[in-house]
């Protein structure tokens, strides 16, 4: 049977707008699905720089307006890869126009922006997602299935972070291109909803909700250039988060995002430790699960290093043979791979806006912990 066209409309061209195309282009080569996706528009600003780019990826246009690929007829999703400040405007246009909504994390810029986009999908009844792609790294869906599975036994602890260094100078503007992360009008916030939403959403997907919450954060330069407008202006950013926090199963829970963290890039890291066993699992070896099984005899106990690369791992049995890797650029397209076998089955995979949502109010639990100096619930 001939695979039906999922006609995409793209929205941003930056580092996203890449792995996305990625994704859309490769997963019908090694996934079987109802659908093939086809890179029909794209849309960003500047005409040149989109067009450069619709030609690199096999777009069949380009726009300058986003509203444009929510008016056309020939679009079916829309998927948002552009700073946070756009995503609920857009998110909300798109449902409104019927389309199917892709949207990068975090979902909005705080939970307010969110309960609109979430009421704007549900209302429309339209499939949608949040990108939060490190779902879809085989190990880290591979740590969810064996902690569901139970063999942790009871949960006592959760611990993650989400350690760069890139904004240490005070020389890094705020706003534009490339930096708009440092600017609290087109983020929301800092670390927080940038690196820590990924902690979080990983810790809600695989360990349950989170009650209630402390925070600390900092802003370590607390004025900076703006990119657009040359001036120095106050800094709204978090520069630096630690969190405590207790989840619904009754374990603690820690995490810890900064930017000022000289020497890492992306060091994202997890960990679990039940009654019976740990996990563990750091974005640097990603195809990597150390286990620690207590209930191995004593003199041949010790933790162990899975490499999840067999068949049976979730996802591997799609790519090459036992023992060879895959990276980073995979679990966007595993990504696209679910979102597009829950439109055959109806049921979405997941993250939906309204998981997403509850990520986001995490991250304001976080910044108004820290402001207030108090434990907050989560939600
Ligand atoms: N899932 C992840 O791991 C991950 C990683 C990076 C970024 N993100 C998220 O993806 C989104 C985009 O981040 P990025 O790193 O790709 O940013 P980027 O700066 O690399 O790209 C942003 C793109 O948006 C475009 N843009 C800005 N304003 C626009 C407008 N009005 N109309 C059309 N296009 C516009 C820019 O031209 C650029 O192409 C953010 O929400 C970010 O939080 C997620």
């Amino acid at each position: 049977m001939p695979r039906k066209q999922l006609n995409i409309g793209m929205i941003g061209y930056g580092f996203m707008g890449r792995a996305h195309s990625n994704a859309w282009r490769k997963v019908g080569n090694f996934f079987d699905l109802d659908y093939q996706p086809v890179l029909k528009a794209v849309a960003a600003r500047n005409r040149d720089k989109a067009a450069a780019f619709a030609d690199q990826w096999g777009y069949e246009r380009v726009e300058t307006d986003w509203r444009k690929l929510i008016e056309a007829k020939d679009i079916d999703a829309i998927d948002i890869c552009v700073p946070n400040d756009l995503h609920a405007e857009i998110a909300i246009a798109a449902a409104k126009a019927g389309k199917m909504v892709l949207c990068e994390k975090p979902l909005a810029r705080n939970a307010r922006e969110g309960e609109k986009m979430v009421a704007a999908v549900e209302k429309a009844g339209v499939p949608n997602t949040v990108w939060y792609n490190y779902r879809r790294v085989p190990a880290v869906s591979l740590i969810r299935q064996v902690v569901a599975s139970g063999k942790l036994g009871k949960i006592y602890h959760y611990r993650s972070l989400f350690l760069q260094d890139w904004t240490i100078s005070p020389d890094v503007p705020q706003g534009g291109a490339g930096t708009w992360r440092l600017d609290i009008e087109a983020a929301g916030s800092g670390v927080t909803g940038d690196l820590l939403a990924h902690c979080i959403d990983a810790a809600i997907w695989i360990n349950g909700s989170i009650t209630d919450l402390t925070a600390m954060t900092e802003t370590f330069v607390k004025k900076r250039k703006h990119a657009l407008t040359g001036k120095m202006q106050d800094v709204g950013i978090d520069d630096a988060a630690a969190v405590l926090c207790h989840f619904a199963n009754g374990s603690l829970g820690t995490f810890e995002s900064t930017r000022y963290a000289r020497g890492h890039k992306a060091l994202f890291t997890l960990e679990i430790n039940g009654q019976h066993g740990s996990l563990a699992w750091d974005l640097h070896d990603l195809n990597r699960v150390s286990w620690f099984d207590h209930r191995i005899e004593g003199t041949m106990r010790g933790w162990t290093s899975i490499l999840v690369t067999d068949g049976d791992h979730p996802y591997l049995g799609k790519w090459w043979v036992p023992g060879l890797s895959i990276g980073y650029e995979h679990s966007f397209i595993h990504q696209v791979a679910d979102f597009i076998e829950g439109l055959s089955t109806g049921k979405s995979a997941g993250p939906t806006f309204r998981d997403a949502l509850e990520t986001t109010r995490v991250c304001d639990a976080i910044i108004a912990s820290a402001k207030k100096g108090k434990w907050v619930p989560a939600q």
